[in-house]
């Protein structure tokens, strides 16, 4: 068969009615990604080079969301509305695909745990075959509800769905996956000679299968195959992917404290040797390098962590990069923007925003550092806030190498600190300090002598009257 391309059509237009929910079905997220995203990465890693998602239901959202999950990747919508059911949908694919000529991958959008490694499968035997048409089957421990491959003399003749089925046929335990793979040209073909004459007067794309010459049946794990349909089943498969992603990282050198609370999400990177406590969340292509020790209850969103550091317990970091052999937390805050160089110490109840922070600098408490470009070397003392925000704007404040910031001191945005200045504890610096300089703003100490004893009988007195 003609397989010099691949496109992919996403089935992704069905209501789902049993999850209960305003929001569509495929927008439910397993590990941080909506269950369509599964199928659509599926389908470019096995090369589809234009992927078409059936909407439906919530089509703008369900565009909206998945644009945002694939910016850059080769997707478009097609349109069904109203839905007369997988065939329909299909033909509602073509415009989109007018000018492909090639082969065309159909899956849908609430079956994520499909692998790559199947569909692989399902490529090969069709490019062995002859005929137009590959299709995945399984068999389920009760195949109520699903469409059974009818054979004759070995060969798939057709489809029957459940409530179309006669009592023998409903005997078949092999039953269809609702994944296949078709020569453009045929499946487009077909798709329009399709009736709606059955049980739920629909168009059903498993009668495609009678139409073909010969039809290639690769059989699937089932538990790739298992759909969403309820919210159960949402946290049972989202169970059974932890599970395999745990594994493949731990298979790769990762250690897990306790990989049933590890939540990891398809696509973090993670070097060996790293160590992860309990109740750990690795969030959207994050990367950790090796030698990392990550603390319990850590949630790394969208960050790059470099070789050995150690992240100790509670701390949150989203869209942060943190240099090799740093030291952050327990109970610090990173947010967007954070990038720290090598060596780089951020104790606890520490937050910082887009802010740069150099080889070896060092705020070990309670400090916030928002807008701020700190140099090397520094020492930023407890309760240190960059006052970076004047209730309209934000502002810089820039701090050279080998700069001493006194506890409890302000920096007034926009300010500089030059190299090598000491900022004496309680400062408000308003003004830039110049480098090498000692800087105080407080008022001098006055002590008064006696005071409280003065105090004490002044009291005394007027309580006797
Ligand atoms: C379908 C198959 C059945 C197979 C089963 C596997 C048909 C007729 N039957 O049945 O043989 O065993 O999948 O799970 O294809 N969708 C649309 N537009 C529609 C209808 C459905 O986009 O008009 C989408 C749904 O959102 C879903 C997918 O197609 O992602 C499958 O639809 P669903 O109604 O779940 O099919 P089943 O009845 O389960
Ligand atoms: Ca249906």
């Amino acid at each position: 068969m003609n397989f010099s391309s691949l496109a992919a059509v996403v089935l992704c237009a069905g209501k789902g009615t049993r999850m209960s929910s305003a929001r569509a079905k495929v927008l439910h997220p397993l590990l941080g990604k909506p269950m369509g995203g599964y199928p659509i990465s599926r389908a470019l890693e096995v090369g589809a080079s234009n992927v078409v998602v059936v909407v439906g239901h919530q089509s703008d959202e369900v565009k909206q969301v998945l644009r945002q999950v694939f910016p850059t990747q080769p997707l478009s919508f097609a349109l069904q509305a109203p839905q007369h059911g997988t065939g329909h949908a299909v033909g509602c694919a073509e415009a989109a695909l007018a000018e492909f000529r090639g082969a065309v991958l159909i899956l849908s959008g609430d079956v994520p745990l499909l692998t790559r490694q199947t569909l692989q499968l399902l490529i090969e035997a069709y490019r062995a075959s002859s005929g137009p048409l590959a299709l995945l089957s399984f068999r389920p421990p009760d195949p109520t509800g699903y469409g059974r491959i009818v054979r004759e003399g070995g060969r798939a003749k057709k489809i029957v769905e459940h409530r179309d089925a006669s009592q023998a046929e409903r005997k078949i335990d092999e039953v269809n996956a609702g994944v296949y793979l078709a020569d453009a040209e045929f499946l487009f073909k077909a798709v329009k000679t399709l009736s709606p004459r059955n049980a739920q007067g629909e168009l059903y794309l498993t009668d495609i299968v009678a139409q073909a010459s010969e039809v290639a049946v690769v059989e699937a794990p089932a538990e790739e195959i298992a759909g969403v349909n309820d919210r159960a089943q949402l946290a049972a498969l989202t169970k059974l992917l932890q599970q395999r992603i745990n594994l493949a990282h731990m298979k790769a050198g990762v250690s897990m404290v306790s990989p049933e609370t590890t939540f990891i999400d398809e696509g973090v990177e993670i070097g060996a040797d790293t160590v992860l406590g309990p109740m750990v969340t690795l969030r959207d292509g994050s990367r950790l390098g090796r030698e990392v020790t990550v603390g319990q209850g850590c949630v790394v969103t969208r960050s790059v962590i470099g070789d050995g550091v150690e992240l100790k317990p509670y701390s949150v970091l989203d869209e942060a990069q943190v240099g090799a052999r740093s030291f952050i937390g327990p109970f610090a805050r990173l947010r967007p923007g954070s990038e720290l160089a090598e060596g780089v110490h951020l104790g606890n109840f520490v937050e910082t925003k887009k802010t740069k922070v150099g080889k070896g600098s060092k705020a070990n408490h309670l400090a916030y550092l928002g807008d701020a470009v700190i140099g090397e070397g520094c020492n930023i003392g407890a309760g240190v806030i960059t006052c970076n925000y004047d209730g309209v704007n934000k502002y810089v404040t820039t701090i050279g190498d080998r700069v001493f910031v006194g506890t409890d001191s302000q920096l007034v945005a926009p300010v500089t600190l030059g190299n090598d200045t000491f900022i004496a504890a309680g400062t408000t610096v308003t003004e830039d300090v110049p480098a090498g300089a000692l800087t105080l703003s407080r008022p001098p100490q006055v002590n008064k002598e006696g005071w409280t004893e003065r105090r004490r009988k002044v009291l005394d007195g007027m309580k006797k009257k």
